[in-house]
């Protein structure tokens, strides 16, 4: 199927053809079928391929490293290409298998709603630009704020992902309780915390003293009682307490912070609380989440991203802040050739966040929401739950093996632990056990510390993952960890390591 690019090529020259960057209809259906195609293959042959693909950039270079093309190239051999050595060299973070990091399962519904977005080139960054775009992004984020919990007054805004949640929330609150003055002002969270967060703080002038990390309990939750003594502390010492971060799903080990501990003590003290729900706040769909997201509904903001287990393909994050008058005011937009979107009592979605020309990224949520329905959204997470629980069901049953935090939102954490080594050695050794099992390209996992100690962690959100596939990753990782642990006993690890 080659692309009919004699047209296009004569059409850069002649003002009676078609314009320039155009396409006849019927190429553009022949190329939008190959590539959906290629979307198709990829979800359905998903499993035959490895999880972790990396190549040097040497490598890459050498199969894609071309100058500036001057004349149309072939379409089947451009995607032909792209298929080979782009796709196939990344890392599929929507494998059944992939367990690392937080995976995005993605769904086809979303891709297709990216593909309508981009072909009506929605501009969603005011309403007079897209009125129909953020019509559907008000219905969304209403169906998200019954879900939370929060009143109706609250307003949110689709963004890029947890990170640029993060630093919307705390513009706001450096506004709300500072005037947006940082001196002295003090921000407290637990040692657990994302480090989005400090890198937001920097960003808004803020200073790293200013960022104060409390010692998790033993389950990896903010201490009340050690948040309300510091903050006492940093009163006596003339400093400005103004804003608490919990964790609505911490990415180490799932833990959510005791929400409604933390809100009373915000309450007493006039502090800003903003709930870091990047990873676990997208729960809410199930009943579960839910329960275990419970006090959700106090925080003044909220960060959840769609483009994790909200099943959304990257990049798709949400800002929600409980006072909406509060976001609007911190990111209104007055320009004076704005005036005219003024003019409108509609709300414009560049007053509520930093983007002026917003993409329209509510639609794949709310596409997929339709297409599957919001039933289907709460199996897939209770089945990222029980995924979970199987993998601390069955570790635990393979001899030297130990669970460190238990199944929380989908994430679980374990170790291998065979009598006779030091912790130096141990930690080492299950550095070595998960890269060796990564560099199979059967699964993904990664290893994290957690008290000081190297642990395995996997997190379960892909619902398309089999009983059997999270069998066989442990069985694969036994088998390496025991292989390793004979190899290690007779001879030392090696120095590298
Ligand atoms: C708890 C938490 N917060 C924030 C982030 C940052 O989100 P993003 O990568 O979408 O910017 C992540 C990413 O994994 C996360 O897990």
């Amino acid at each position: 199927m080659a692309l009919d690019v004699t047209r296009a090529k004569r059409s850069r020259f002649s003002s009676s053809s078609q314009a320039p960057l155009t396409l006849d209809a019927e190429t553009m259906r022949r190329m939008g079928y190959r590539a959906i195609d290629a979307v198709v293959d990829h979800l359905t042959q998903i499993r035959q391929h490895h999880v972790l693909n990396v190549k040097s950039g040497r490598d890459l270079q050498r199969v894609l490293g071309q100058p500036l093309p001057r004349e149309p190239e072939a379409f089947d051999t451009l995607i032909g290409d792209l298929e080979q050595h782009v796709f196939q060299n990344i890392t599929h973070h929507d494998h059944p298998r992939f367990f690392a990091f937080v995976p995005g399962p993605g769904n086809y519904a979303g891709a297709l709603a990216e593909l309508l977005t981009n072909g009506f080139n929605v501009f969603c960054g005011t309403w007079i630009g897209g009125a129909g775009a953020s019509e559907i992004e008000l219905i969304t984020l209403e169906w998200l704020r019954r879900l939370v919990g929060f009143p109706a007054g609250a307003r949110g805004v689709f963004l890029s992902g947890g990170s640029e949640a993060g630093l919307v929330a705390m513009a706001t609150a450096r506004n709300v309780k500072l005037g947006n003055d940082p001196t002295n002002a003090v921000v407290y969270c637990s040692d657990q915390t994302h480090k989005s967060l400090d890198r937001n703080l920097w960003l808004l002038g803020f200073q790293p003293q200013q960022v104060v990390r409390l010692p998790c309990d033993e389950t990896w939750r903010l201490r009340p009682e050690l948040l309300a003594a510091r903050i006492a502390g940093d009163r006596a010492k003339g400093l400005r307490p103004f804003c608490v971060v919990v964790n609505a799903g911490t990415t180490n080990t799932g833990s959510v912070d005791p929400l409604n501990e933390v809100a009373e003590i915000c309450r007493r003290e006039d502090l800003w609380l903003h709930a870091d729900g990047a990873y676990g706040a997208g729960a809410i769909f199930c009943e579960p989440g839910r329960k275990v997201l419970s006090g959700i509904e106090k925080v003044d903001s909220l960060g959840l991203d769609p483009h994790k287990w909200m099943f959304q393909p990257y990049s798709a994050g949400c800002v929600m802040v409980r006072n909406g008058y509060d976001l609007r005011r911190t990111f209104s937009y007055s320009a004076e050739y704005l005036k005219l979107i003024e003019e409108s009592d509609e709300p414009n979605f560049c007053d509520y966040g930093i983007q002026l020309t917003r993409d329209f990224r509510a639609l794949k949520l709310w596409f997929s929401l339709k297409i599957f329905g919001a039933d289907a959204f709460e199996a897939a997470q209770c089945r990222g739950i029980e995924l979970a629980e199987t993998v601390a069901k069955t570790v635990v049953q393979q001899r030297w093996w130990e669970l460190v935090s238990p199944p929380q939102l989908a994430v679980v954490t374990f170790r291998f632990r065979p009598p006779g080594l030091d912790q130096e050695t141990l930690d080492a050794l299950n550095r070595e056990i998960v890269d060796t099992f990564n560099k199979t390209g059967y699964g993904m996992v990664i290893y994290t510390k957690l008290n000081e100690e190297t642990v395995i962690r996997m997190c379960t959100i892909n619902p398309r993952t089999l009983d059997a596939e999270i069998q066989q990753c442990l069985e694969k990782l036994d088998h390496i960890a025991k292989t390793l642990y004979r190899e290690w006993v007779v001879t030392e690890p090696p120095a590298s390591i």
